[in-house]
């Protein structure tokens, strides 16, 4: 499955799915890596592995709507069939939502439908919930809202903070978006409307 990874930070997932398909014969291949901002190191960990990444700024386009043709093209020149998400932190619009519908997923550090949005985990800190999380879910025209197909939950103690938090969730989620990527890329992810089995 060719795969393009969409980032605009750390690149702490991108690395997580890097070393997966380093490590073991896996169904699927980063191709591309694509950030809004420039310099993210998400970008140089691409390249540290020898991923072509590029670095598109929405403001050096006229709309949008531009701004993402421009995206779309370059999934497209490479043959991309599945978008992730990691840590892309801009609502995606029609341009490649319509062009990518159902094959697109994202991953969010709360269990949803809780804390939607950003800053998830000072979100749950501050309602006190003694379970988060992290979820991963196909990306549809809310935020945060498409169907789910994977989640984790991890314990909040009264040490916690946003932070740790945070560091909890990320541990999680770097085995279980190479673990949903695989599953996609096996045909193994079935979408009955809203409700996700896994195969
Ligand atoms: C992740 O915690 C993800 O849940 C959120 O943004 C973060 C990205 O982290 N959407 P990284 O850039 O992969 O390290």
């Amino acid at each position: 499955l060719a795969v393009a990874v969409l980032a605009s930070g750390n690149g702490s997932n991108l690395q997580a799915l890097i070393d997966a398909q380093q490590e073991g014969s896996l169904s699927y291949e980063i191709k591309v890596v694509i950030t809004d901002k420039h310099g993210a190191r998400a970008v140089s960990r691409a390249r540290e592995s020898n991923i072509v990444a590029y670095e598109y700024a929405p403001k050096d386009y006229p709309s949008k709507a531009d701004y993402e043709q421009q995206v779309l093209n370059c999934l497209n020149k490479h043959n991309i069939e599945l978008v992730v998400l990691a840590g892309y932190m801009r609502i995606v619009g029609a341009t490649l939502l319509n062009a990518f519908d159902g094959r697109m997923i994202n991953l969010h550090p709360s269990l949803l439908p809780s804390f939607q949005g950003i800053h998830a985990p000072q979100q749950a800190i501050d309602a006190g919930v003694k379970v988060s999380g992290c979820t991963i879910h196909f990306v549809d025209e809310g935020l945060d809202t498409g169907p789910i197909i994977a989640q984790q939950p991890v314990t909040v103690t009264f040490a916690d903070n946003a932070d740790t938090l945070q560091a909890k969730i990320q541990k999680l989620e770097h085995k279980l978006i190479v673990d949903v990527v695989e599953l996609i890329a096996q045909g193994r992810v079935k979408r009955h409307g809203r409700i996700i089995e896994i195969i």
